[in-house]
């Protein structure tokens, strides 16, 4: 077998797993759970999910992933071995390999549309549209969407730019990317957050995200906070395993996870705080459409001074954040062909990544320009309608949920405490108490949480998308 790769250093793991966390998840879906939610409560129910959810289940898939050094099919197999259920824990490795697999097919379309956005803004052409009342959600909703060949190659666009920065391997692209990516999405949304400072909306925005009314806090918000809180750390398919898988031993796990979780939490919330600070200076009515991102922002943003750059910068923001996401998810099918399959990483990155971005051409032919595909609904709900929603539904409802359940129980009632203990205090850590209550978080607080959504979903119908 060839040699693993590593990080080069522990910067880079962060970067890289912080980049995986923070994506499309972060920049759309959680301001706008945030609005559908009334602000405040639901942001800190958010945290409350990030702190006894997202936290213990990366946690314990990094502990996974760097015990075994595999990926989640192979690590799995090694630490299951000799264990209750014995290899039968493989199908929860596969089951992460297929959800990588789908979520990206998808994923790279709302990706692409960002090059799209791009290449408009370079042109002139986005300030045009956004500033005519109403074109620009016109142009969004009727003729781009339904432009097959432009969805089509925006998609494979985006696939082509995450396949190369996954060919060159771990230390030479991934961790690259994310050193040179990370730090300039975080100057360029600091630069929209001062720009933010500046608007009258500013302070109500603070007022709505900070001040919880917990009167206006629905049983819904609850599931919506766990479901983002999967969504947004990247858990329940093995991709934060696989990251971790690697990781040099001397790196405390619980530090990096801290602070992954704070970084992505802190670019959700800054999001918000730039995107309500626009919403309230305009009085804007937030609709309940996925496409905010991509009509009602822009149109608000060329309205500021400089907004044509503002709406640039934007999207180039938009685009490095999908990017180290989409790169993760890559990562996890490369990685499972390469350890499981024996393929070289260049065969593996091209097949799958060829394989992934052909599947995808499903979706990006689904959102108008193939009719047959607009009519494929694999759950007949309303919000499913379409490949594109299907697969969205599938993955975000059921696959990173019931994922995330099982990695939890198996490293809470399975691995070996020993094992566990001494992969988290490898390097200076020592967890003395703390080790007995994320043990305790894992094997019941974690898995009654995820067990509630599903419960949810399955007996009561709720959605929490
Ligand atoms: N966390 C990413 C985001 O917020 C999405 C993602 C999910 C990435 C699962 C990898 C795995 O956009």
């Amino acid at each position: 077998m060839q040699e693993r790769g590593q990080w080069g250093s522990r910067l880079g793991f962060i970067l890289a797993s912080a980049g995986s966390a923070v994506g499309l998840g972060n920049l759309w879906k959680f301001p706008y759970l945030a609005h559908q939610n009334h602000g405040g409560a639901f942001v800190l129910v958010y945290l409350g999910a990030v702190l006894l959810v997202g936290f213990p289940i990366m946690v314990a898939e990094i502990v996974m992933g760097r015990r075994a050094r595999r990926n989640p099919v192979g690590s799995f197999a090694l630490l299951a071995t000799g264990r209750p259920g014995g290899k039968a824990w493989t199908a929860v490795g596969f089951l992460g390999v297929v959800t990588g697999f789908i979520i990206l097919s998808y994923y790279s379309v709302v990706a692409g549309w960002t090059f799209h956005y791009i290449v408009l803004s370079l042109r002139g052409e986005l300030g045009a549209l956004a500033s005519e009342p109403g074109a620009l959600q016109v142009y969004f909703g009727q003729i781009f969407l339904g432009d097959g060949v432009q969805q089509a190659g925006y998609h494979l666009a985006f696939m082509a730019v995450t396949v190369g920065a996954v060919y060159f391997g771990v230390k030479g692209g991934i961790e690259r990317v994310s050193l040179v990516l990370m730090p300039a999405l975080f100057a360029i949304l600091l630069a929209l957050v001062i720009y933010a400072m500046t608007t009258s909306g500013f302070r109500p925005a603070l007022a709505f995200l900070f001040r919880p009314s917990f009167a206006e806090l629905q049983p819904s918000a609850i599931l919506a906070a766990v479901g983002q809180a999967f969504f947004s750390l990247s858990l329940g398919m093995g991709c934060m395993l696989t990251y971790g898988s690697y990781m040099k031993r001397e790196d405390s796990i619980p530090r990096s996870v801290l602070e992954i979780c704070c970084l992505d939490t802190l670019v959700g919330v800054l999001a918000c705080v730039v995107m309500f600070s626009i919403v309230f200076t305009f009085d804007l009515k937030v609709t309940q459409s996925a496409t905010i991102l991509f009509t009602t922002l822009p149109t608000l943003l060329v309205q500021l001074p400089l907004g044509d750059l503002a709406n640039g910068l934007f999207f180039v923001l938009v685009a490095f954040a999908a990017l180290t996401s989409t790169v993760s998810m890559l990562e996890v099918v490369s990685s499972y062909a390469i350890d499981e399959l024996g393929w070289s990483r260049r065969r593996a990155t091209l097949t799958m990544g060829v394989a992934i971005a052909v599947f995808g051409l499903l979706s990006a032919l689904s959102l108008g320009g193939v009719p047959a595909l607009s009519r494929v609904n694999l759950f007949g709900r309303s919000s499913t309608a379409g490949v594109f929603s299907s697969l969205d539904y599938l993955a975000a409802n059921w696959l990173l949920p019931v994922g995330g359940l099982l990695i939890a129980l198996f490293v809470g009632w399975f691995l070996d405490p020993r094992d566990t203990r001494d992969e988290l205090e490898t390097g200076r850590a020592r967890l003395g108490r703390s080790f007995g209550l994320l043990r305790f978080v894992l094997r019941f607080v974690s898995p009654l949480a995820v067990g509630a959504i599903l419960f949810s979903i399955i007996f009561l119908g709720r959605e929490y998308q």
